[in-house]
């Protein structure tokens, strides 16, 4: 057994409470009934052969090695498959048995390649092991029979080799493809010596529905399914312990390193967020950060029309030191800022707001969850009293119901995904919110019962419809809502959503949904049992963000789906680390902990620590900070690790308000779009290079550990303190472990948190504190975090943004699986492969209209702007609808969307766009 992976009790542990004695092997071993006898002897430290068995997959009972002999039971039943029961005399090492196994060993090994020396998986082979295991020295048989020998090898897949000779059709890629990643895409096709493994129509695993998460080359006992990083480099030599940097989920992956050189990804079993698994992206798409493309040295120029130069960290950091304090003493203390990154740790990000209080001497700092999840923030303190998602994944294996609004999990965030689908083959039900028919609403052996296409824009309006079904046909869950919630408020929002207007039948018009569908899935989520809500961007990127997420804690509220397991309110955080920028204080308006700056006992608090006075006023948000720029007032801002020339909306005014400055530091790994406007561009020290946490959407800090040293010299945190200490302001870690005893000491839902106690139990859920020292995996048990649940009135008020006779469709946007973001990270990866180019979603009914074929080249126009890309002809959307991604920086879909915004965060609305699409001529530049 590789040393480098989990142990492997060979079938899942039973979650009985009973307990069963067993004997074996003349030890006794107490275990849950239900456990298998194979887990029973792992546990007693007995390793029984096995080949199909392995304990993230049901068992299945077809390889007949795991043979044992029990007291009083005739012939030698498998163990994988046989439970154990009170008394049992188990025994798995007689002659017998040893002969039996050798003797199945014997065929497989007859029908092997013998070419273990140099096999890529030498050393890495189950098969190998239990060769030797059960002592096989020969093969009687001969290997001159029919065999599998040239079976040929599928190489399609960029990251991994399915080679057929190799395989022992043990099914176990098959069982993971199906119980852990829920894709199905794979068969065993044909019967005994012909069975074989076929991807989807025995296609190539390219070609076919394999959506490469990896789940079956980690089952594979052999090497028919290996990655080709093995083949390349050779097995690993050591492995350390990492979060991944891309989405919100944050899977815990072992870093399987080789040198300094990363052989492979691999999901661990024990990680809580992922229990074992990943998707393509944290698996396979990590090589960006080996990628030529990298910067490795920090670049200064003096002008933007300048080309750049290399500089030394000093030059650069002084630099910056330098311009800063310029700026300031000629424009005023308020002149400069920062934005914290939702990539970064969560101790570089409490490293750059620290920068911006204590030495910028102002609260001008900001972040990118003001793009996505700024809405959840607000609502859910305004609501509940936190600002964060209520549950923790494993909640969803005992939820009844699931509502997902305004998210595509499947492809935004894959492995929570398919732990989702794995519960609705259980037989929970769905309910889909969305104006497109997203993978969830109909998938294999998956059908939503309800999915609510409204028209972009319409959230809160069905939220208030759904509500008036619950108000008005008596589903309030009454004695909850009398014990957890303010009943006045109560009151006055059960009168308003009961109000005739707010009716399915009255709202029809405005959401395009039946009001029959509407009224449905309104029971169902009140009477289906418990009922979980999972949003996304979906719901926050509009006008009304902040009411959606109101409205839906209001639904949670008045059905009594909040503080146990498997109900709850649950955003899906997009970034590795939105939910730890937030926590940690990115906003101009609070400290960690989520604490305004106008609180004296909280300034006086970090006051005492940091050595410096603190300012009372909130401080400037992204936009106002290009607003002001453009007025001339604020002319100096650090970005670490944040692209907003790409990723922002209203592309036009960032550029002109980053052009309108005079020290614009870019502090990240590529030089991406905003860095054309920088005049300082340091480098960026990417997940595999530095120490830290990052904090998932399920309140989850977990430790990012280095596995090679900073590519560039620095990590990211000790560039921060450069910076800092070049200011005059002399910062003293040794490591990030001592900033979080910082966060620690100065923030309320953190003061438990430290590395010692996160190496101990793996990752943490906060509030972690004496009332809680190990965390909190569900929020709001006892009694809300604000006391009594608050119940707001959502009105709904149609965004400015309409439709027109010029501008007929409304465009929404979404990500799709294998890209990341901007792609800044994936498009450098062989992921390209599966998403060359954004496409615009269209109607059959509105490209015919227009006469646009699939694949045409069309225009997006929009009143702010105009973009150029090719048509999808899909009924994905519903008439009058259009969709695309926003993965590929030359679609500048950003172009086109607006600057309308939530009223109460200023989260962009980038989730409805009025625009017409019309047949690019071809000479159109890509935009206007
Ligand atoms: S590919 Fe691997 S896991 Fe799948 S049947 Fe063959 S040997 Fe077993
Ligand atoms: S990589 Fe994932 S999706 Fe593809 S066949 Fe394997 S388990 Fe299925
Ligand atoms: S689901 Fe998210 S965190 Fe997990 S491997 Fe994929 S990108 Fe990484
Ligand atoms: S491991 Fe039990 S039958 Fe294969």
């Amino acid at each position: 057994m590789n040393a480098m992976l989990d142990r492997d009790f060979g079938t899942p542990p039973s979650t009985s409470e009973t307990r069963v004695s067993v004997e074996i092997d003349g030890m006794r071993i107490e275990v849950p009934a239900g456990t298998s006898v194979m887990r029973a002897a792992a546990e007693a430290g007995v390793s029984i052969p096995k080949l199909c068995a392995t304990d993230t997959l049901d068992a299945f009972g077809s390889c007949r090695l795991c043979l044992v002999e029990i007291d009083g039971r005739a012939g030698t039943p498998a163990s994988c498959t046989t439970p154990v029961a009170e008394g049992m005399r188990i025994h798995t090492q007689t002659n017998k048995l040893k002969s039996l196994r050798r003797g199945v060993m014997e065929l497989y090994i007859s029908d092997h390649p013998l070419d273990c020396l140099t096999c890529s998986a030498n050393g890495d082979c189950e098969l190998q092991d239990m060769a030797g295991a059960v002592g096989l020295r020969e093969v009687r048989y001969g290997f001159d029979g029919a065999n599998h020998l040239s079976a040929p090898k599928d190489e399609s897949n960029p990251y991994f080799t399915f080679d057929a000779s190799k395989c022992i059709v043990c099914s176990r890629c098959v069982r993971a493809c199906d119980e852990v990643q829920g894709t199905l895409a794979l068969t065993v096709s044909g019967r005994g010596f012909e069975s074989k493994i076929a991807a989807s129509a025995d296609q190539s695993f390219l070609d076919s529905e394999c959506v490469s998460c990896g789940a079956c080359v980690k089952a594979c006992p052999t090497a028919t399914l290996t990655e080709k990083t093995v083949i390349e480099i050779g097995q690993p030599e050591r492995s350390v312990l990492t979060t991944c940097a891309y989405c919100g989920v944050g899977c815990s992956f072992k870093a399987q390193v080789r040198g300094n050189e990363v052989v492979r990804m691999v999901p661990h079993d024990d990680g809580k967020a992922n229990r074992g698994h990943s998707c393509v992206k944290g698996r396979f798409a990590w090589g960006y950060a080996t990628h030529p493309d990298r910067v490795l040295t920090p670049l200064v120029r003096d002008r933007i029309d300048q080309p750049w130069r290399e500089a030394s960290w000093e030059e650069a950091v002084g630099r910056i030191a330098s311009e800063f304090r310029r700026i300031q003493s000629k424009y005023g203390k308020d002149s400069v800022g920062a934005v914290t990154s939702s990539r970064c740790t969560n101790e570089e990000t409490f490293l750059v707001q620290k920068m911006v209080r204590a030495v910028f001497g102002n609260n001008n700092v900001d972040t990118c969850a003001r793009v996505c999840h700024s809405p959840t923030g607000y609502g859910l303190k305004q609501t509940f009293g936190t600002s964060a998602g209520t549950q923790d994944f494993d909640s969803v294996m005992q939820a009844d119901v699931m509502v997902v609004i305004g998210a595509n999990p499947t492809d935004g965030h894959p492995v929570f995904a398919s732990r989702m689908k794995r519960r609705l083959r259980q037989g929970a039900k769905l309910i889909v919110i969305d104006p497109r028919r997203i993978d969830l609403v109909r998938t294999p052996h998956i059908e939503a019962s309800h999915h609510l296409q409204l028209r972009p824009g319409t959230n809160v309006a069905i939220i208030n419809a759904l509500a008036h079904v619950i108000v008005t046909e008596g589903l309030v869950n009454e004695a909850f809502v009398r014990e957890r919630c303010d009943l006045p408020e109560f009151s006055t929002w059960a009168q308003f959503v009961a109000e005739a207007r707010n009716s399915p039948e009255a709202t029809e018009s405005i959401t395009g949904v039946p009001a029959a569908t509407v009224r449905a899935a309104a029971r169902l989520y009140a009477t289906g049992g418990n009922g979980a809500i999972y949003y996304g961007l979906g719901v926050t990127e509009h006008s009304q963000g902040t009411t959606m997420v109101m409205g839906i804690a209001n639904l949670a509220m008045a059905t009594g789906n909040i503080g146990r397991p498997g109900v709850g309110v649950n955003p899906l955080r997009g970034q590795n680390n939105v939910q730890g920028s937030c926590d940690m204080g990115s906003f101009p308006h609070e400290f960690a902990g989520y604490r305004h700056v106008s609180d004296e006992a909280t300034r006086e608090l970090f006051e005492d620590i940091w050595g410096v006075p603190l300012a009372s006023e909130p401080g400037l948000r992204i936009p106002n900070m290009f607003d002001a720029a453009l007025e001339g007032s604020f002319k100096g801002m650090f970005i670490q690790g944040e692209d907003f020339a790409q990723s922002d909306p209203d592309t036009q005014h960032v550029v002109a308000g980053l052009s309108a400055m005079e020290c614009v530091v870019v502090h990240d790994l590529f030089l991406n779009e905003t860095a054309k406007y920088a005049h300082v561009f340091l480098p960026g020290a990417s997940f595999l290079e530095k120490d830290g946490t990052f904090t998932n959407a399920e309140r989850r800090i977990s430790r990012v550990r280095k596995v090679m040293p900073p590519r560039a010299g620095l990590a990211d945190w000790q560039a921060v303190m450069a910076v800092c200490q070049a200011l005059g302001y002399p910062m003293q870690y040794e490591h990030p472990s001592q900033i979080m005893d910082e966060i620690a000491r100065t923030t309320p839902s953190f003061t438990g948190v430290s590395y010692a106690k996160l190496d101990e139990l793996g990752s943490i859920q906060w509030p972690c504190n004496d009332k809680a020292p190990t965390g909190t995996p569900v929020m709001h048990s006892a009694g809300f975090v604000r006391g009594k649940g608050r119940f707001i009135v959502t009105e709904y008020v149609p965004t400015e943004e309409r439709s027109t006779a010029r501008f007929p469709l409304l465009l929404t946007t979404g990500r799709i699986l294998s890209q990341y973001n901007v792609g800044t990270q994936t498009r450098r990866t062989a992921n390209s492969q599966w998403h060359e180019q954004d496409l615009l979603e269209i109607h059959p009914h509105d490209a015919e209209q227009r006469g646009i074929r699939d694949g045409d080249r069309v225009r997006v126009a929009s009143r702010t702007g105009a973009t150029e890309l090719r048509a999808e002809i899909t009924d994905r959307v519903a008439p009058g609808v259009v969709y695309t991604t926003f993965h590929h920086p030359d679609t500048h879909i950003n172009v086109v969307t607006t600057d309308f915004s939530d009223w109460a965060t200023n989260c962009p609305e980038y989730k409805v766009t009025a625009v017409q699409v019309l047949p690019s001529n071809g000479t159109a530049a890509a935009r206007s």
